[in-house]
């Protein structure tokens, strides 16, 4: 996620550019830039790396001057990190500036018939595009010309947009993305969140979908998407800086779970096409090629493993391509069996994992075309794969991944469909029925978030528990895997995830009164031996939790506690699955008093081997 400040009032606004970005570098970022207005001109400086390269840039150059601006803090979705993707962007005439955080995803389509009408582009950006746009869509009125591109524009955005002929405007845009006015005596702000102006001001209006504001020095109006004046409520900010920068939640990884519908939204709809076709435009890979591996591997470390896992279980089923998947410290040191008729799906949150990076170039050294998932634009993982398709989660504070996994799993699905109507292992139709019922994932998502009261209370027994067995079959193993993981890193919890049927070959042993067991009877077909499971535990003396799916409700019978989800594609469930149990480590953690976004001896991203 992009960071957005601008600013209209009194003051010099280069220094509250550079101020404001900072208090949003949190957001985690790969470039910089302000854009100040003074006398008819719009002066851009802006810089890869942090801001305090930008005020280098600044101080051996010159400071802008100005009482009107916009700055950018950029996260990459759209082309590396470098100085000439950073934001603003110019339009061809320099007249208009623009910042913007989201994803146009009807760029390329704007951007191929602006270029044959002769506009030049300097960036691989969507954002160059409203900019261009705008000097196309040029009438003489700013208002006007913002109102009809911000029209043509499909996808998420928050503008802040600048006019060289109307030194006293700016004007902001908000869909799907952010966006706050704050208003002062000094002059008035906008803001992708309040931690950027908290210290000149706590008066906010927050800004909803489709609204543009026309912010002045001495005032602000709000309009709706016909452009017609709407009225707005002052809102007063209690938070103190830390809150806001969690959005009012008390940990970032409690924000970044709720994040997770928006964020799978914003990796999906770009690859679904509105006739419901697949368009991974990202990839080169031909029905040909595809066609052509005999074997594909999955490979990465912890969270991205357990990915790998729930892919090989869905590639399999609907593609019929033999998977294997593997842990990346263990690939690289296996001589893997991989050649020219291997496809090597490498996963990773942060693209730098020198673990997985190494099982990449051991792939591509054995001859394999390798394809990454990743979620940090330009990392090297990204940079070295033949093939990567970015997961657009934003920033991942927190050391415990769930909006990285959640959308690196949804991409898993897609890819699957991708690889089995190449094979032609199912039918257009079909895949459009799938394709249909993946994009119902976020709002069941979000249903999930009803059950927050059930969970917290079963976390609450767990205050004291010293070991937990996670168990399942088939995609519930999977995700298995995954709920240990959450649950042991930010509780301290030992915790093992097994195979249901396995139980009876050694581990049952382990099993004595008031054991934990959280049995995960998601998977349809196998419930039933799932709860037989369930029941040798239960005879044993275990406290057994059940995550079952709507319409299971006989599992509660015999269990201690029970929560039930909204049914999906069974292929698709791992994604529904997994948040409850997100949320029983989050609350585990919290009542045992963790650091939950910084568990001890983990590392956000684990660059040694
Ligand atoms: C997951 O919650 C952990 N933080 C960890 O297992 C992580 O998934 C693993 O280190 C891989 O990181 P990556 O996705 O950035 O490569």
């Amino acid at each position: 996620m992009c960071g957005i400040i601008g600013y209209n009032g009194t003051s010099d606004v280069a220094p509250l550019l550079l101020d404001g970005l900072e208090k949003l570098e949190y957001r985690g970022y790969d470039s910089a830039g302000i854009a100040v207005l003074e006398d008819g001109q719009i002066d851009i400086v802006k810089s890869k790396g942090k801001i305090s390269s930008l005020r280098e840039k600044i101080s051996k150059t010159h400071a802008p001057k100005g009482d009107i601006g916009i700055g950018h803090t950029r996260w990459a979705t759209h082309g590396e990190p470098s100085d000439e993707n950073a934001h603003p962007h110019y339009s061809a005439s320099r007249r208009f500036a623009v910042v913007h955080n989201g994803i146009i995803e009807n760029f390329a389509t704007l951007k191929a018939d602006l270029q044959k009408k002769g506009y030049v582009f300097h960036s691989d950006t969507d954002t160059e595009v409203v900019a261009m746009l705008l000097d196309e869509n040029d009438n003489g009125n700013f208002f006007e010309t913002v109102l009809k591109t911000v029209k043509m524009l499909q996808g998420s955005y928050a503008l802040g947009i600048l006019d060289a002929n109307d030194p006293d405007t700016l004007i902001a845009v908000k869909r799907s993305s952010p966006l706050i006015v704050a208003v002062s005596p000094e002059g008035n702000y906008i803001a992708s969140d309040i931690t950027a102006v908290l210290n000149h001001t706590r008066e906010m209006y927050k800004m909803n979908d489709g609204e543009l504001a026309v912010i002045k020095p001495d005032g602000v109006t709000f309009f709706n998407e016909d452009g017609d004046p709407i009225l707005k409520e002052l809102q007063h900010v209690d938070w103190d800086v830390h809150a806001a920068e969690k959005g009012g939640y008390e940990h970032f990884m409690m924000k970044e779970i709720k994040e997770q519908p928006d964020a799978l939204r914003k990796t999906l709809s770009p690859r679904i096409t509105e006739d419901n076709k697949i368009k991974l435009d990202d990839i080169e890979l031909t029905d040909e090629q595809i066609k052509g591996f005999d074997r594909i591997y999955i490979v990465g470390c912890g969270s991205a493993y357990h990915v790998g896992v729930v892919g090989k279980y869905v590639i399999e089923q609907l593609a019929r391509i033999p998977v294997e998947v593997d842990i990346a410290s263990e690939f690289r040191y296996r001589y893997p069996l991989v050649n020219e008729k291997t496809l090597t799906i490498i996963i990773s949150q942060s693209g730098e994992t020198a673990d997985t990076l190494e099982a990449l170039r051991e792939a591509k050294r054995a001859g394999s075309r390798t394809l990454a998932i990743v979620n940090v634009v330009g990392s090297s993982i990204a940079s070295e794969a033949d093939d990567v398709l970015y997961t657009w989660a934003g920033p991942e504070i927190s050391v415990a991944t769930t909006k990285a996994y959640s959308t690196q799993l949804s991409l898993m699905y897609l890819l699957a469909i991708r690889f089995a109507l190449a094979k032609g292992s199912i039918t257009e139709s079909y895949s459009q029925e799938l394709l249909t019922e993946l994009q119902t994932i976020p709002d069941k998502v979000e249903e999930i978030f009803k059950l927050e009261p059930q969970i917290e209370r079963v976390a609450e027994t767990y205050t004291y528990l010293h070991h937990a067995y996670f168990i399942g079959r088939n995609l519930d193993y999977a995700v298995a895997l995954e709920a240990s993981l959450k649950l042991k890193e930010i509780s301290y919890i030992h915790s093992e995830a097994y195979a249901a049927g396995e139980l009876k070959h050694g581990t049952i042993s382990l099993i004595e009164p008031g054991t934990s067991v959280i049995a995960l009877c998601c998977c349809e077909r196998l419930v039933d031996k799932t709860v037989s499971n369930a029941k040798e535990v239960l005879a044993r003396g275990a406290q057994v939790f059940a995550v079952a799916n709507e319409g299971n409700e006989s599992v509660g019978n015999i269990c201690d506690h029970a929560i039930y989800l909204p049914k999906t594609n069974p292929l698709f469930q791992p994604s529904i699955e997994v948040v409850p149990l997100q949320l029983l480590g989050y609350y585990t953690a919290k009542a045992r008093k963790c650091d939950i976004d910084k568990p001890r001896n983990l590392a956000k991203s684990v660059t040694v081997e």
